[in-house]
């Protein structure tokens, strides 16, 4: 099964966030500038000619399609780098995805998210590295 994740997180978060997700061999992704609010409505804000309210305010989202079972670590990874504990730190949405064509090749499903030195790449170079045990 494909899944897509979409995280939205702080603009600032986001070099960070790239990195880590990299580092784990997270490749493909999209990222997005949007503005939006979460529970509290947006913010308060106290000015020379009084407060006003901010009701949309600027995050990043990021869209990653991937295999069903990398999605906890991503998850996981997104979650430790992003998180700051205060209001606003973002929200990550999950969703199934129904069919992926990698226009090129033809490719579809779990081929068409191929890709060198991603995080299944690496699995199954850590598998065939493993010595003989006679
Ligand atoms: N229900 C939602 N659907 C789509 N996007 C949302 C939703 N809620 C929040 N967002 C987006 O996520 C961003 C961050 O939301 P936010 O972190 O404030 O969520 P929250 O649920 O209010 O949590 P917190 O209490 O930590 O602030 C918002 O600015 C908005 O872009
Ligand atoms: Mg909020």
């Amino acid at each position: 099964m494909t899944k897509k994740i979409e995280a939205i997180i702080r603009e600032e978060k986001l070099n960070d966030v790239k990195d880590a997700l990299r580092k784990i061999g997270i490749v493909g992704m999209n990222v997005f500038e949007v503005r939006g609010h979460g529970r509290q409505g947006g913010i308060v804000l106290t000015g020379r000619s009084g407060t006003y309210r901010v009701d949309l305010l600027p995050r990043v989202q990021i869209n990653i399609v991937l295999s069903d079972h990398n999605v906890e670590k991503t998850v996981e990874t997104i979650c430790q780098v992003a998180q700051t504990g205060n209001i606003g730190d973002g929200l990550i949405f999950i969703y199934p995805v129904e069919e992926v064509i990698r226009i090129r090749t033809g490719e579809r499903g779990r081929e068409a998210l191929m890709y060198a030195d991603d995080i299944d790449a690496r699995s199954t170079a850590a598998v065939s590295a493993k010595p003989e045990v006679a």
